[in-house]
């Protein structure tokens, strides 16, 4: 059995790290192992214009271990009156990587989102001419279509709309859930990929609704039942040049998911990579990982690949889960696998 693992140092193609104290509780758990992160835009008030990922830019760096070479990619919040000419600035200068797409109401902090996609066609058409990446939280959010269904019927009413409209803009379909966005973005060309997120890779839906209500397993989109998570899989470890990791790292408050209402996201960052791990090698193709967490991101972006490395290393008994993260307003759980996990990042060489 393989005991080590040395794979170029990966990034995280899709990454909440909040701001303020909690910014600087998360951010270490991320610039540790990654090289760069697609920073979501969904803060309360959302990132909209190149300014402001500006300013928040410089709030991760200042939060940022001086020993940790870390590059954050700044991503725009996309709003119906969000200006092509800022969103073109903001990319060609470097400030801005892309433009995410929350369908208004589909998740936290998405009220100002957007209602009508025809509205951002002008913003659209630019970033196709210039290649910037677009990419989609992919739920519609009709309250007549079933929850587990949101990701299906929006590959069918919006997400190929879309697509015939601009046929060579970059799209990322971010965290897909289903077999079906397997199934689309195996159907597409090379302007089209997803990221997958370590979670939707290890749990189904039983993890959160069977023994009682399990709130550390919510998440948007939600985990769908097995046969969707075998797909998941399947695709994530197959080296497929169109699937790479982003987290969905997303921490809250346990305080704040335990609750009547409690909200969706699930942090992950600190045990991703083992958990990754334990997953390509049950699949056996830990010769895949590399492909996944540090190659077909960067080739999708058109960005470099990192030059430093990151060993993994497998034990014989299980690792222990890493301790929760403690805040001064409350705990942010860390993601549990259910599943005993052998692997550990051993050493990132920068
Ligand atoms: O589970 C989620 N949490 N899904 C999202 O789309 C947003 C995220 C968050 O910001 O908490
Ligand atoms: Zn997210």
């Amino acid at each position: 059995m393989q005991k080590e693992l040395t794979i170029i140092q990966p990034d995280d193609w899709h990454l909440h790290l909040r701001n303020g104290h909690v910014l600087e509780k998360v951010l270490p758990y991320t610039s540790t192992h990654y090289k760069r992160a697609i920073v979501m835009p969904n803060l309360q008030p959302p990132v909209i214009t190149t300014a402001q990922a500006q300013q928040y830019r410089e709030e991760i760096l200042a939060a940022t271990p001086a020993e940790h070479a870390f590059s954050p990619l700044m991503v725009l919040y996309m709003t119906e009156q969000t200006q092509p000419e800022d969103v073109k600035a903001g990319y060609l200068s470097g400030q801005v990587a892309a433009v995410k797409l929350y369908p208004a109401g589909a998740t936290t902090n998405s009220d100002a989102g957007v209602k009508d996609l025809e509205k951002i066609y002008p913003v659209l058409e630019v970033m196709q001419e210039i290649g910037m990446p677009f990419l989609v939280h992919g739920e519609v959010v009709d309250q007549a279509i079933d929850i587990f269904d949101r990701e299906a019927v929006f590959i069918e009413t919006k997400l190929i709309p879309i697509r015939e409209r601009f046929p060579t803009l970059k799209i990322v379909f971010e965290h897909i859930t289903t077999k079906d966005g397997v199934d689309y973005v195996q159907s597409c060309d090379s302007h089209t990929a997803a990221t997958v997120t370590t979670h939707h890779l290890v749990i189904n839906r039983n993890a959160m609704l069977v023994g009682g209500i399990q709130p550390h397993y919510y998440c948007l989109p939600v985990a769908k039942r097995e046969s969707h998570r075998l797909a998941l899989k399947e695709a994530a470890t197959s080296g497929d040049p169109r699937f790479f990791l982003g987290t969905d790292s997303a921490p809250h408050l346990a305080h704040l998911k335990e609750a009547a209402c409690g909200c969706a996201g699930i942090f992950n960052v600190a045990n991703t990579m083992a958990i990754l791990a334990q997953v390509f090698e049950q699949e056996g193709k830990l010769e895949n990982l590399e492909k996944f967490a540090s190659v077909n991101g960067p080739n999708f972006y058109n960005l470099p690949i990192n030059t430093g490395k990151m060993t993994l290393t497998r034990s014989d008994e299980a690792i222990p889960l890493p301790k929760d993260v403690q805040t001064d307003d409350g705990t942010i759980k860390v993601f549990d696998p259910q599943m005993p996990i052998h692997w550990q990042v051993s050493a990132v060489s920068q």
